[in-house]
Parts: C-alpha cells; sequence; structure tokens
C-alpha cells in the first residue's frame, strides 16, 4: 500500500460548526489560502445548502484557492449535490462529499428511513455527483454505531456507484483506538471492492479519543484523514490535524506513513485559526499551546540544556515556532517590517504593508521591543479584516472609585466625524454605549475576554469580544482589538466587530435558515 496519508481538512465546514464559530466570507478565504500553504490535500470549504453565506464562501474558496482539492458536503438529495456543485465546480480539483446515516439510531429517530431505503438513496447520490465530478466522497454518517454487516454493504454499494473516497466517521466519538482499528480493519476485509477506493476516517473527540482513533485506523489501513486545525468542530471537537501530522512524523517509525503537510506552517496555520474563530487554545494543547515546548523544572531545564532529546521529541522550530524572535523597535524601517512580515509567513498587498508599517509605528511609540507574536496581532487584528466603516478617532474616559464612569468618543464613518458620549456600570459599558449609540447598531455582548500578547508591563493587551445585534438573523460576530492600553483595545474590538455587522450587511450575506437536520 502506498505510504502516503491524505490530509482531508474540515475547519472550514466541521470546525465552522463549533458552538459559537461564525466566520465571514473573507475569513473563510484567509484560512483556506493558509490551509493551502500548510499542504492539505483537501480543502471542505463548507456545506453550500446550508446558507446563501456558506455557498459564497464555498465559491469564492473554489474560485481562488488552487492547487488543492476543495470538497463541498452535500446530504444525500438531489438539491443538495446540485447546489454543492454550483460551488465547488470552479476549483482546480473539484470533490462532492455526499454522506447519509447508517446507524439504526439515525434511520429510526431522525430519518425515518429503512436500511434498504438508505441504502438505495446512497447509491442514487453518488450517481448524481459522479454526473457532475471524477471526486466523490460517500459518508456513512454515524458508521461506527452501525451494524457491520450493513455498513460494509451500504459502502459496497457506494463504491459500485463510483464514489473514489469513503469515509466512515465516529460522529457521536464513541470509539475507542483498539476497537475502531479493528473496525477498519474488518472494513477492508469484508468490502470486496474496497482496493477502489480511498479509506477515510473522521473522528469527533467526545471521549478525547478522536486523534488516537484516528491514528490507529491509520495503523489498520486507513489512508485518509479528516481532521481540523487546534481539533475545533462540533462539540468536544474533531481529530486535530496538527496531532495527526506530528504523531505520524515523529513516530515514522512506528506508522511508516507520511503526509504532504508543510509542519513550519503549522503554528502560524493554528494562530490565525483561534484568532479568527475566537477559540482560543489551552495552553497544554499538544503540538500548539503555549506550554508545548516550556520546560518548568529545573531537571528538565537542566537534561534540555545538556542535550535537547533529554526531554523533547519534537522542537518548536518544527512547527514554525519562533524561528528567529527578532526584537523590533521604534527605529526598524519599513524594508525590516516588510522582510519580518515576509518570513512570518504574510504575504501582503503593498497597501496592507503600509497600514502594517503605520500601526507598527504607532505601537513603537508606546512599547520598547516589539516582537514577532505583536506584530502576528498587529497584521490579523488591524490589517487583515474587513473594511473599516467606522474608526477610533479619540476616547476619554471618566471613571473612578466615586465618579459615573463615562466614555467620549469620537470615530470617523462614511467621511464623517461623530461624536457621542454615554455613561455605563464601568468604564467598558461607557464606551460600547457610545458606540452604539453612534452607530446606531445596538448589541448585546456575549463575550468580553482580555488577555496580554506578550509579557511585561508594556505588553500589548488584545481583546475579543463577540456581540449579537439585536436585530437581525441572531448572527454573532467577533471582534478583536490590540493595543497597550486595555481600554482603547476595548473600543477596538467592539468597532471591529460592529465593522463586521455593517460589512455583512452590505454584502447582502443574511443568511437563510440551515437544514433541519444539519450534521
Ligand atoms: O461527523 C460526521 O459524521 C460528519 C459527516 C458529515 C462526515 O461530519
Ligand atoms: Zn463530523
Amino acid at each position: 500500500m502506498d505510504d502516503r496519508v491524505w490530509i482531508f481538512d474540515t475547519t472550514l465546514r466541521d470546525g465552522e460548526q463549533s458552538p459559537g464559530v461564525s466566520l465571514n466570507t473573507q475569513e473563510k478565504l484567509d484560512i483556506a489560502r493558509q490551509l493551502q500553504k500548510l499542504g492539505v490535500d483537501i480543502i471542505e470549504a463548507g456545506f453550500p445548502i446550508a446558507s446563501q453565506g456558506d455557498f459564497e464562501a464555498v465559491k469564492n474558496i473554489a474560485k481562488s484557492v488552487k492547487g488543492v482539492t476543495i470538497a463541498g458536503l452535500a446530504r444525500a438529495s438531489v438539491k443538495d449535490i446540485d447546489r454543492a456543485w454550483e460551488a465547488v465546480k470552479y476549483a482546480d480539483q473539484a470533490r462532492i462529499h455526499t454522506f447519509i446515516a447508517t446507524s439504526d439510531i439515525h434511520l429510526r429517530h431522525k430519518l425515518k428511513m429503512s436500511r434498504e431505503q438508505v441504502l438505495e438513496a446512497a447509491v442514487a447520490a453518488v450517481k448524481i455527483a459522479r454526473q457532475y465530478t471524477a471526486d466523490v466522497e460517500f459518508s456513512a454518517e454515524d458508521a461506527f454505531r452501525s451494524e457491520p454487516e450493513f455498513l460494509c454493504r451500504v459502502i459496497e454499494a457506494a463504491i459500485n456507484a463510483g464514489a473514489t473516497t469513503v469515509n466512515i466517521p465516529d460522529t457521536v466519538g464513541y470509539a475507542t483506538p483498539f476497537e475502531f482499528g479493528g473496525f477498519i480493519r474488518d472494513i477492508r476485509e469484508k468490502v470486496s471492492n474496497i482496493d477502489k477506493a480511498i479509506v477515510s476516517v473522521h473522528c469527533h473527540n467526545d471521549l478525547g479519543l478522536a486523534v488516537a482513533n484516528s491514528l490507529a485506523a491509520v495503523a489498520n489501513g486507513a489512508q485518509q484523514v479528516e481532521c481540523t486545525v487546534n481539533g475545533i468542530g462540533e462539540r468536544a471537537g474533531n481529530a486535530s490535524l496538527e496531532e495527526v501530522v506530528m504523531a505520524l512524523y515523529t513516530r515514522h517509525p512506528f506508522f511508516g506513513r507520511h503526509t504532504g503537510i508543510r509542519k513550519e506552517e503549522i503554528y502560524r496555520t493554528s494562530r490565525m485559526v483561534s484568532n479568527l474563530t475566537g477559540m482560543k487554545i489551552q495552553p497544554n494543547k499538544a503540538i500548539v499551546g503555549k506550554n508545548a515546548f516550556a520546560h518548568e523544572s529545573g531537571i528538565h531545564q537542566d537534561g534540555v540544556l545538556k542535550e535537547r532529546t533529554t526531554y523533547e521529541i519534537m522542537n518548536p522550530e518544527m512547527i514554525g515556532l519562533n524561528i528567529k524572535n527578532i526584537v523590533l523597535g521604534k527605529h526598524s524601517g519599513r524594508h525590516a517590517i516588510k522582510d519580518r512580515l515576509v518570513e512570518l509567513g504574510y504575504h501582503l498587498s503593498v497597501e496592507e504593508i503600509e497600514k502594517a508599517f503605520f500601526k507598527f509605528k504607532e505601537l513603537a511609540d508606546k512599547k520598547r521591543e516589539i516582537k514577532d507574536e505583536d506584530l502576528a496581532a498587529i497584521v490579523e487584528n488591524e490589517v487583515l479584516t474587513v473594511p473599516e466603516t467606522y474608526v477610533l478617532d479619540y476616547l476619554h474616559i471618566s471613571s473612578g472609585t466615586s465618579v459615573i464612569p463615562t466614555a467620549t468618543l469620537r470615530l470617523t464613518g462614511e467621511g464623517e466625524i461623530l461624536e457621542e458620549a454615554a455613561c455605563g456600570d464601568g468604564p467598558v459599558d461607557a464606551i460600547y454605549k457610545a458606540i452604539d449609540k453612534i452607530t446606531g447598531i445596538t448589541c448585546t455582548l456575549q463575550l468580553y475576554n482580555l488577555h496580554a500578547v506578550t509579557g511585561g508591563k508594556d505588553a500589548l493587551g488584545e481583546v475579543t469580544v463577540k456581540i449579537l445585534p439585536n436585530s437581525g438573523n441572531k448572527k454573532t460576530f467577533l471582534g478583536r482589538g490590540v493595543s497597550t492600553d486595555v481600554l482603547e483595545a476595548s473600543a477596538k474590538a467592539y468597532l471591529n466587530a460592529v465593522n463586521k455587522v455593517v460589512f455583512s450587511q452590505k454584502e447582502g450575506m443574511e443568511l437563510t435558515e440551515p437544514p433541519k437536520d444539519g450534521v
């Protein structure tokens, strides 16, 4: 068997189904471009029938991200498959990924279909998809809880109908590694035409076993792993891409399999996904957590100083972390910033570089040393973002133990100078009320998060907010802002989210109802 493991990234589809995550078209495109740089084989860009926004995002990605297969998800229905094709057809290599559940639980309670009807629907769906493209993936949703003989019949029929990849999901994260490895081995032995298709696995993390189950499947012949960056996804998430990839790499002598991932892009991809989704990475997360390469105990530090491999099975450079960490300061010129940005993996337009340089200079006036993390925070929060309809021009706060917190703000918006003042329960509340008054967009603040980008008293504070506009279709918007002043960062974060609301209204991206039995 070929020793290649294909990496199918579903960050933009299953990952985007994480509670509270909602990315706009531009953010999805930025992530897709980065996934292409990372070297994933297939990008599942979305579920085109789910909403107009999803459709547009998949279509955009298919049109602009080249050199990688772009997949669109579709239930086993003509309407879904037609819509998926309409979106992915612009891709260099387009894949339709169609699915239907095969477990009795799903058949009885969700689909209200018999096994024979499901089998027929699966075959019909694959045949319809094959009329559009030669690259068709079929997934048997909830495969692990399906009756094995029936599952094998469905897989065999799907391959006969033209499926080129068959995916075996553990949809509810119920499997354990020994079982799941055996499950894949049995399928490979019992399905007579299995060598005509790629065998894929898709594991959820409800018991914290998604990566272990995926690896057990690979050890038993799976050729494709479906995963997400940082393991984000429905409920407890999906198998984490960086963990699967680094396990296969670090334990190559054991697995004897390889991927096409450019490992040095892992850290940057992880940061980008965390920033754009607002899903923070736990410090002890394997591979990309803040502590993943930190040695705290004296014995460990001593060992690593003497010989790194005493306590390190991987090193941070492998995943692109801190390759140089050059410190920049207020005397650094445009050229140095541009070079550093390229080294960090940002390929910006001339205008974006100018903006990044301007923001860098602003920061350098307040902060002596600017590290890679600061530069990345500037670019991701202030440069690669939606057009700024409203920009913060001036902010004055009056607050203390015996005064009513009051904020006076001046924004520029649509060529006008706009000013307002408001009182609030605290300075941040006062700022947000003043912004609401100016923009006329009233919102409920669902999340407010503040963290320091680097250490030190002059550290850059990064604020993340999630807002729900009081009128609209219950879609939430994430905003981020950075500054050495946390109140300014708070104002910028809120404005960033409001600008996204305005952008989405302008783009006509109001979502349609999601499908009732969406996955
Ligand atoms: O978890 C699941 O079963 C899925 C399928 C659509 C592949 O996401
Ligand atoms: Zn899934």
